[in-house]
């Protein structure tokens, strides 16, 4: 019986391997270079921690189950609450600002689409106990940093940078009601998914009209940084005026981040359009797209104040992002920069067969075992009894870049070198090429 790959999962041949390693090694060298450091948690966690606070979308999305002692639990279809609860558990000991990042394997039990799976990675970078918009820019610089180094640009994708605290402020300033801001949240969030009829129509039957029209014009504001003066627009009241000044603020600190031909607000916008689906988020929020929308978010992420409060710990601030694995890999695959690093050469080990036809594996074997532990990649055929021929034919099927041929002249210390592209071959001191295998390169 053949049993098919379940929908919404990818297996990884090595092929695909190399590439998901290409980009987690990308992740986490921008993560270290930036001053994160790396954790990780269990795959599955209670279920009530995905109740509590990532919203309606994520809990119908859960992949949950009982255990044998008849507990609830559920796979880990995101990591912050993890990170929130593990946080909490030391938060005395942990030096403030908690810097952390980490590469989980999540499930949501979504339906698959271009970009979106029912399995797949995340990188999650998150800074905890700072309160300055210093921390919401560091966390953009960070994710725009990642970007950059595998050769996307300004003209490639947007980070379209909001504020969930403005967007509540102006929401309730019009009168829509506290209890309402969570649902509508979620609808504003799929305002992009939707045919602009459905959303209109869903959005007057949440809050009416009258209200659904000036929603609209309000998460229609988009501006290029340079010109933030729209904001101005809704200049009335505290509330609002704070939660404005919190985003113009974290957009000046990003323009103090550049260096030479590099500048973090090049790829940034100010976006109100931009609500994000979980329900946790509290301040300035983003997500980076690309510049022609066609994808779904490649990252997403902001402020959450209370989460770690709402887990039973202090009341202390929170920002970060989570970046996925799919839509990232489509956009650099569509725009040609997948750029595996080159492989280190392979070496297969062939032995011109003795005369009673076997094959002088006592040389072969030992010599493959001292290339290994100089940190070749060595290789050699398990089957004792083959000719020259099907020895070579074995290394080039397993893409050896060079074959270490043992024949007559092993008894006078040296060997034969083949290049496996070329077909040049040439012989050498086994000695030296012992001492320095790479320096035999042609
Ligand atoms: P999220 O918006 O749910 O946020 O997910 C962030 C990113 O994860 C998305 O933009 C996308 O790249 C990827 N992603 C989400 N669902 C899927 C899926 N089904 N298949 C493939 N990729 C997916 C969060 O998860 C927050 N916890 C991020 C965060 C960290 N906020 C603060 N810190």
């Amino acid at each position: 019986m053949k049993i098919p790959p379940v929908k919404g999962t990818r297996d990884f041949y090595p092929e695909e391997q190399a590439v998901h390693n290409w980009i987690v090694d990308g992740w986490k060298r921008a993560s270290i270079r930036n001053g994160f450091e790396e954790y990780d948690g269990p795959i599955f966690e209670y279920l009530q921690m995905y109740q509590i606070k990532s919203g309606d979308e994520i809990v119908e999305q859960l992949f949950s189950f009982k255990d044998r002692g008849d507990r609830d639990l559920a796979i880990r279809p995101e990591i912050t609450p993890t990170l929130a609860r593990m946080v909490n558990q030391r938060i005395n000991a942990l030096p403030k600002p908690i810097k952390w990042f980490s590469v989980p394997r999540l499930c949501r039990a979504e339906r698959p689409q271009k970009g979106r799976l029912r399995e797949f990675f995340q990188w999650n970078i998150d800074i905890i106990g700072e309160d300055s918009t210093y921390a919401d820019a560091d966390v953009i610089a960070t994710t725009v940093d990642y970007l950059q180094e595998v050769g996307l640009t300004p003209d490639d994708i947007r980070v379209k940078i909001s504020s969930r605290k403005l967007l509540s402020a102006v929401l309730k300033k019009i009168g829509v009601p506290e209890e309402k801001l969570n649902p509508l949240y979620a609808l504003l969030d799929k305002k992009a998914k939707l045919p602009q009829d459905t959303f209109s129509a869903m959005l007057k039957e949440q809050v009416g009209d009258n209200l659904a029209n000036q929603i609209i014009s309000f998460t229609e504001i988009k501006d290029d940084i340079s010109g933030i003066g729209k904001l101005v627009r809704f200049e009335t009241g505290d509330e609002v005026d704070n939660s404005r000044n919190e985003l113009l603020n974290c957009i000046l600190r990003l323009r103090l981040m550049h260096s030479d031909n590099y500048e973090v607000l090049k790829y940034c916008d100010i976006d109100l359009s931009v609500v994000r689906g979980l329900a946790y988020y509290t301040g300035i929020i983003f997500e980076v797209h690309d510049a022609k929308s066609d994808l779904r978010a490649i990252c997403g992420g902001g402020r959450y104040d209370n989460l770690l409060h709402d887990f039973g710990g202090p009341k202390i601030s929170a920002t970060g992002m989570g970046m996925g694995d799919c839509v990232l890999e489509i956009l650099l695959r569509e725009k040609g920069l997948l750029k595996l690093p080159p492989k280190q050469p392979v070496y297969f080990v062939v032995s011109v067969p003795l005369e009673d036809g076997s094959v002088f594996h006592e040389t072969a074997v030992p010599l493959v075992i001292k290339m290994r532990k100089l940190g070749v990649n060595a290789m050699y055929s398990y089957k004792e009894n083959i000719s020259l021929t099907k020895q070579l034919k074995l290394a080039s099927e397993k893409k050896a870049d060079y074959c270490v041929i043992i024949g007559d002249e092993y008894r006078s210390g040296n060997i034969k070198l083949k290049n496996m592209a070329s077909g040049e071959q040439k012989t050498i001191s086994l000695k030296d090429f012992l001492e320095n295998p790479a320096k035999f390169k042609f």
